[in-house]
């Protein structure tokens, strides 16, 4: 199979249409995976991450964990045979860790290991300090916020690392696809 120019970037002009590519996403995700969502300070991330509840079949509303870092939702997807489902969503959100040697501290790479998926917001900030083992397989979520004429607007680019992420390549590009393209370029 020829590989699929990443990274890959798709447009959003609300909020609706970024929770729905959220879904799409969520359709690809199995046991073990880890997202992690970044962009400025109201850029979308938790919006996204509603989208991937929606698309687990997660009923109870996603907000900001604001005070507890990390919230679990269990969820039970269905799957193609051979794949395995992820247990739960872990939706972790950084932001406010003042030392982020408290994120080995927050047990995800635990649920990891015991089936969850994780979605983290600031997760590139976090790098190493969190699941190391689990961060060099992942797919980044990058949202852009769009330009003073058009504040709705968001570039979002996704970008894969790691070999189970490099085999979902055509399935993520297939995922994203319900929405118009800005770009593709040649990683
Ligand atoms: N295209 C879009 N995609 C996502 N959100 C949008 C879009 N257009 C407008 N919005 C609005 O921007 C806000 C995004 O808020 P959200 O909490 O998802 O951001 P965030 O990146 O998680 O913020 P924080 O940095 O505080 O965690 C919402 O009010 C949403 O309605
Ligand atoms: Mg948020």
């Amino acid at each position: 199979m020829d590989q699929l120019p990443l990274p890959l970037l798709c447009a959003s002009q609300d909020a609706s249409q970024t929770r729905d590519l959220g879904t799409r996403v969520a359709g690809i995700v199995e046991a073990g995976d880890v997202l992690l969502v970044s962009g400025d300070l109201g850029a979308g991330k938790t919006t996204f991450v509603q989208g991937l509840a929606r698309g687990l079949g997660i009923d109870d509303p996603v907000t900001s964990p604001t005070f507890t870092l990390v919230r679990i939702y269990p969820c039970d997807p269905p799957r193609p045979a051979g794949q395995e489902p992820p247990s739960a969503l872990v939706h972790v959100d950084v932001y406010r860790l003042d030392n982020l040697h408290e994120v080995s501290d927050l047990g995800v790479a635990e649920e990891l290991d015991q089936g969850a998926m994780a979605a983290v917001e600031w997760g590139e900030a976090v790098g190493e300090a969190f699941a190391p083992a689990h961060l060099s397989d992942h797919l980044s979520v990058h949202i852009e916020q769009g330009l003073p004429e058009d504040l709705d607007r968001r570039a979002i680019r996704f970008e894969v690392t790691g070999p189970s992420w490099e085999r979902r390549r055509a399935a993520l590009a297939e995922a994203v696809a319900g929405r118009p393209p800005v770009r593709e370029e040649a990683s």
